[in-house]
């Protein structure tokens, strides 16, 4: 297994340009906080213990931190004084972890979990500090790598702090870093802040490490992984980026897009082969999808499980705790929440199903609706297999309708309705012989006259 792993995440970052009381890492990309992406990271490639640096005006990522992570997976960096000052601050929360520490950026994220994997597997063999560097197309305000004759690092020069020459290289830090604990902490003690921005920066362990003879190796990635949000703009591109990659590896899985670019996946959506999903559909989180279904055109869809061959839409609403069997059938304009649908059930047309539970092969007319909510509580509604709810009923929950019982159509149900039976709840209809053409004689005689 190696050495322990820790993670660093910086979030203590300012993020003005986003121009939100929400602060930057809480903006989500695809479904999840930025933060939470680098959360992921950290967990995925087998940190210990994970540490989020977050700033005095940002109590909320501190909040969302002892909340998703715990009590002490949090630190303030008091004063936003550089990346190495950043990650300093980290120090004491990280007090007797012996092993490696990998920094992440919560603005940036979409560092791939394999490629931390194989820094610290370069950090197993070469030792040193690993840093994750790409070949930027425009590499403006990145700070640069510059390399000696045998590929170590020399020292990473900052933008601002870069003559003409040293610009023209478009070897670029990504800002992610590995490193010994201890080694990082003690070469981290003696950065100074003499430079362009009056920062402590922490790509200054680079020439101090070589001075100690703690040589520093690169890993070249793609510039996509490195991708950073500071802006509304950049949040957008994040989220294209996501996009874009995602449709294709769809595709690649089976899934048929019939027009890709107008689906829309969040960072957790599961999608089995076969499955074709027309044009306009947006994807929550939480969503699951068996083989072979079908989601047709313009459908939201959200902590939604989706059983096989089911069919959903056109212009469907499935919200969180949906669950459909296989082979369920949910119609146009049919909204779905926390209910759960047995096989071969299906709500075709015009209905709300909340809070309930319908049986294998039930059917409900157009214009079903479970009234699930007084105005101050939920509750549940029960629909037995093969059961016939007639149009326009609306069931008051709690309320169960047997199992192969039918409603009448346009009733209000609000006692249950026994196995087999059928509930009819609803004035009769009284006709009154002749009384149409006798109004009408009657309104149409003056205009007759005039
Ligand atoms: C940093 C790197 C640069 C790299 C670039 C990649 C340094 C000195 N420079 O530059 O080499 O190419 O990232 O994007 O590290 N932060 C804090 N506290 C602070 C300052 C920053 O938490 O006091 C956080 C920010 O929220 C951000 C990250 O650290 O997430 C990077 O800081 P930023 O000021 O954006 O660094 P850059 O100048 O972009
Ligand atoms: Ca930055």
């Amino acid at each position: 297994m190696g050495r322990a792993r820790a993670a660093i995440i910086l979030a203590a970052g300012q993020g003005t340009r986003m121009k939100s009381d929400v602060p930057k890492v809480l903006h989500e990309v695809a479904g999840r906080p930025m933060l939470d992406w680098a959360i992921a990271t950290a967990s995925a490639v087998g940190a210990e213990r994970t540490i989020v640096v977050s700033g005095p005006h940002a109590p909320l990522v501190g909040e969302h931190v002892r909340r998703t992570l715990g009590p002490d997976a949090t630190v303030i960096q008091d004063r936003p004084l550089g990346t190495a000052h950043a990650v300093r601050s980290a120090e004491h929360a990280l007090e007797g972890f012996d092993g490696d520490v990998v920094i992440l950026y919560a603005d940036a994220p979409f560092v791939p979990a394999e490629r931390v994997r194989d820094m610290f597997s370069s950090r197993a063999t070469l030792g040193g500090i690993i840093i994750l560097a790409f070949e930027a197309k425009d590499p403006t305000g990145y700070g640069r790598i510059a390399r000696d004759a045998d590929g170590t690092v020399e020292r990473i020069i900052e933008h601002r702090d870069a003559s003409e020459a040293e610009r023209a290289n478009r070897l670029c830090n990504s800002g992610v870093m590995c490193a010994d604990a201890r080694a990082l902490f003690q070469l981290l003690a003696l950065v100074k802040n003499d430079n362009a921005k009056r920062e402590f920066y922490l790509t200054d362990i680079v020439a101090l490490g070589r001075a100690a003879g703690v040589p520093t190796h690169v890993l070249v990635g793609q510039e996509s992984d490195a991708m950073g949000v500071n802006s509304r703009a950049e949040l957008a591109a994040a989220e294209k980026a996501f996009q874009h990659r995602t449709r294709l590896a769809m595709m690649e899985a089976g899934v048929t897009l019939i027009d890709p670019d107008t689906v829309y996946f969040a960072y957790d959506t599961q999608i089995a082969q076969d499955v074709v999903i027309e044009p306009n559909v947006f994807f929550g989180k939480g969503v699951k999808i068996g083989k072979g279904a079908r989601i047709k055109a313009f459908c939201h869809i959200e902590g939604a499980e989706i059983g096989e061959g089911a069919s959903v839409g056109p212009s469907a609403r499935l919200r969180p705790g949906t669950k459909l069997g296989p082979a369920a059938k949910i119609g146009n304009f049919v909204e779905v929440k926390n209910a759960t649908f047995g096989p071969r059930a299906q709500a075709s047309h015009l209905t709300y199903v909340g809070d309930a539970d319908v049986g294998a092969r039930a059917n409900l007319g157009a214009g079903t609706i479970t009234c699930n909510y007084d105005g101050f509580d939920k509750y549940r509604t029960t629909i037995g297999e093969d059961a016939f709810i007639g149009s326009d009923t609306a069931l008051v929950a709690p309320v169960k309708v047997g199992a192969r019982a039918y409603t009448g159509t346009g009733s209000v149900i609000t006692k249950d309705v026994p196995d087999g039976a059928l509930g009819v709840a609803r004035s009769r209809q009284a006709n009154i012989e002749g009384w149409a053409d006798k109004n009408r004689a009657k309104k149409q005689k003056p205009k007759d006259k005039s």
